[in-house]
């Protein structure tokens, strides 16, 4: 069997399947987001550690005698988290996340005092970025900075807790700004921009390649004594999510509906464009790599107005109120538009401090109507995704829609129609990224990558319909125009 972990930012997924990609047996367990601050959005390392063993222990006894037969495990994670480690590979501080904002400033003086920066990094600075979280912690923590002797991503920690090795790979490094994509290795004028050097950063791999081994002291307390099961390299969450559905030709794509929206299309040449905000990254599969673009609030938005109106837990229930409100083509034209920048946005304004709002609230309408409209405002957040990897020469050939949010039929149909795309759910939609993380380890192990990565049964596909066009664009431009007038204010 084969094990697949993901460290998301809600909970510690794992998978486990078998030598034909049967699903054996899953698990998760949760996970908080602290945010003490403004802008803030941190997590405990420790809480990593703790969900994985609880996720392997209900895992390993869901199903003892494939539990005993594991022969590799492959890890994905949240991207971009800063986990600050001292010389004995203590956690200095909790890690600062790919959803933080606090680092606005320290952008800005990156890209001041190294001229070629964008050039190097492939990548423009982002707050969610790990580069500049560096320079900040070096300016408001420097007794934490001077103690720093290892700088790892989320799911590089778990791999140093259970092989007391540094390792990282191509993908997630990607998304630090320390790496030189094209070339797949540390930079290290780069690195020196933030007061480290590469002494500071893991070695690094191929996703799909052994980075370490478990070690004998967490094999024994995972019940598989005297085994030495390889790791893979793996990737970040969205690498190892296209491993999942087998994107991993040119052209292959997915939008991804989780915490965060992500529009994903695999190339076969770095591509950049760093002015429009474009995630250029490696793959986590060696020769390849991928532009991305990123819309910070999208199924967490939908969460965020169920909460606020009352309803809760119950997504489903709600999303069934708003279908048949929007049944009527009169509501949907008379419904308030959504700006959903909930935690700021990344692309394509690049801005932490931008918020969300309505616009033209009446007295009819109720929670469907506001949350028909999160749920356009975050197709249209999306749209604009979309147009940055169409300029940047790397718009999906082929789309697959996965993530929690692909569970809604309704929220399908409304982004094709949004974006012009025609969306593919898959039939596992759901295993998402450790499955992908699964299958690195798979082919880590030996087995051809050509075998392992083959694409999944579709349970649906969502077509754009032309007739939705005019209204969607024109509610559109209203959501535009409200960032605009925002900026202005
Ligand atoms: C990607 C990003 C998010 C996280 C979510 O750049 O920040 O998609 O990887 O886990």
């Amino acid at each position: 069997s084969h094990l697949g972990i993901d460290i998301g930012t809600s909970s510690v997924k794992a998978v486990l399947i078998g030598s034909r990609q049967n699903l054996i047996a899953e698990s998760s367990a949760p996970l908080e987001v602290d945010r003490p601050r403004p802008l803030w959005s941190e997590q405990d390392p420790e809480s990593w550690w703790t969900a994985t063993q609880s996720a392997i222990s209900a895992l390993a006894a869901a199903a003892p005698s494939e539990w005993d037969e594991l022969a590799s495990i492959g890890l994905s994670g949240q991207q971009h988290g800063a986990t600050l480690l001292d010389a004995a590979g203590k956690a200095l501080r909790p890690c600062i996340l790919w959803n933080d904002g606090r680092s606005g400033a320290e952008c800005r003086e990156l890209l001041d005092s190294v001229t070629d920066f964008t050039t190097r990094a492939c990548n423009t600075t982002m707050p969610g970025f790990t580069a500049p979280k560096l320079l900040w912690v070096a300016k408001h923590e420097p007794e934490v900075f001077a103690k720093t002797a290892m700088v790892l991503l989320p799911k590089d920690y778990v791999r140093f807790r259970m092989s007391g090795e540094y390792v990282s790979e191509m993908s997630d490094s990607a998304g630090t700004l320390w790496l030189n994509v094209a070339e797949r290795r540390w930079d290290a004028t780069l690195l020196a921009a933030c007061g480290l050097t590469e002494a500071q950063m893991p070695r690094v791999v191929e996703g799909s390649q052994v980075s370490a081994c478990l070690s004998a002291q967490v094999a024994a307390e995972w019940g598989l004594v005297g085994r030495k099961i390889p790791i893979a390299g793996g990737g970040g969450d969205n690498a190892c999510s296209a491993v999942g559905i087998g994107a991993t030709r040119a052209g292959d794509g997915f939008l991804s509906l989780g915490t965060s929206g992500v529009i994903f299309t695999v190339t076969d040449h770095p591509v950049a464009l760093p002015e429009r905000t474009l995630h250029a990254f490696c793959h986590a599969l060696p020769g390849r790599w991928h532009g991305m673009t990123v819309a910070l609030s999208a199924a967490s938005a939908l969460s965020w107005i169920a909460g606020i109106t009352g309803a809760g837990g119950d997504i489903q229930g709600l999303l069934a109120r708003v279908e048949r409100f929007a049944s009527e083509p009169e509501r949907r034209a008379h419904a308030p538009v959504f700006l959903p920048y909930l935690t700021g946005e990344r692309t394509p304004h690049n801005d932490p401090h931008a918020t969300a709002a309505f616009a033209g609230l009446c007295a009819d309408h109720g929670p469907e109507a506001l949350a028909y409209a999160v749920l356009e405002g975050v197709a249209f957040a999306l749209r604009d995704c979309l147009d940055v990897l169409v300029d940047a020469g790397a718009a999906p050939t082929s789309c697959l829609m996965v993530g929690g949010g692909s569970r809604s039929s309704y929220w399908a149909q409304l982004l094709a129609d949004a974006t012009g795309l025609a969306l593919d759910v898959p039939s596992s939609a759901e295993l998402g990224a450790a499955f992908g993380a699964a299958r690195l380890g798979m082919i880590a192990a030996g087995v051809r990558e050509q075998e392992v990565c083959v694409k999944p049964a579709i349970r649906a596909s969502f077509s754009p319909d032309r007739a939705a066009a005019p209204l969607l664009g024109e509610r559109a431009a209203r959501m535009r125009a409200m960032y605009r007038s925002d900026r202005r204010g």
